[in-house]
Formats: C-alpha cells, structure tokens, sequence
C-alpha cells in the first residue's frame, strides 16, 4: 500500500516524504519530466484541466506501488482522486494555517506556482478554503504541522 502525502503547496510534503523515504516519488516531477517543461509553461499553454488529467493518471498508477509518495497540492480537485485517495489506506494530510503556508510560498523562489502567481491573494485564499474539506474527509491521519520540525512531523506519522 502505497504511503501518500497530501496538503496544501507550501505544507512541505515533499521534505518530509524524502525523510520517509529517500526513494520518495514526487508527482510534480513525474509529471514535469513527461511534459519536459514547468508546470507553469504547461498551466499557461495547455491550461489547468489537462495538467488535472495527467496528474490522474500518474497518481491512478502510483497507488498500485508500495511507495511514499508526494502530491500536488491540487490532487484532491479531482473527484477520482479523492474516491483513489480515500480508499488508499495511508493517506496522510500535512495541515497548517493560510498565513504559514502562503508565507511559505512566497519565499520560494525555487518552486514557481502557477495558482500563485496568477491570483491575487485573496483569491489564493478561497483555493485554500475550497480545498480544506476534501483533505480532512480523505485523510486516514491529520496532521498539524505548523511550527513543528520535519523530524517532529515524521514522528507523528504512524
Ligand atoms: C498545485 C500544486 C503544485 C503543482 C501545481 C498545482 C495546486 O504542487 O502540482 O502547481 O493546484 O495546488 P505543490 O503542492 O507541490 O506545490
């Protein structure tokens, strides 16, 4: 059974999927390597949904593997992923609060957000709310990370 991190950008599910597993997955890279531009070009040339469409279908073939994997933060969109999602046993939600999060976000120069950089703030803010019931109503485990340490974090994980 795969082992599945979930969580808004910013809540730092690839950091501490790679301390899971340095063998980790990350789904943003899969996918990158496939369209073999950035997610923002894709977002910007083929547009939200078909970057949805492939996102399902590496996350449909992820799950069929014993692997940690970290998702995009929109992986929950999708009604599919979240039916996928909720019935993968290990899916675990790495909560924390918009402020931490969008903080976070835009400190990182590195990861350039297509969601982010094309919406005022208030608008990330609504994405954010949108999204917060459909990770907490697939997670098997909640966590709150805001303020804790990966290695607190990874602690948690059971
Ligand atoms: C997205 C989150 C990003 C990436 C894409 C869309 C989203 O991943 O998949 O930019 O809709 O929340 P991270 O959560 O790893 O930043």
């Amino acid at each position: 059974m795969a082992k599945v991190l979930i969580g808004f950008m910013g809540s730092g599910k690839s950091t501490v999927a790679r301390l899971l597993d340095d063998n980790f997955v990350d789904m943003d890279t899969i996918i990158t390597n496939k369209i073999d531009m950035p997610i923002a070009d894709f977002f910007e040339k083929k547009g939200e949904i078909a970057f949805r469409e492939l996102e399902s279908h590496v996350l449909e073939d992820l799950l069929e593997t014993d692997q940690v994997i970290s998702t995009g933060g929109g992986v929950v969109v999708s009604e599919k992923n979240r039916q996928l999602l909720a019935a993968n046993d290990q899916t675990i939600y790495l909560k924390a609060d918009f402020d931490t999060l969008y903080d976070r976000i835009s400190a990182d120069c590195q990861n350039i957000r297509p969601l982010f950089i094309n919406n005022s703030k208030k608008d990330f803010r609504a994405i954010f709310e949108a999204r917060q019931a459909w990770y907490e109503e697939i997670a098997s485990q909640i966590i709150d990370v805001t303020g804790k340490s990966p290695q607190e974090i990874i602690g948690e994980i059971e």
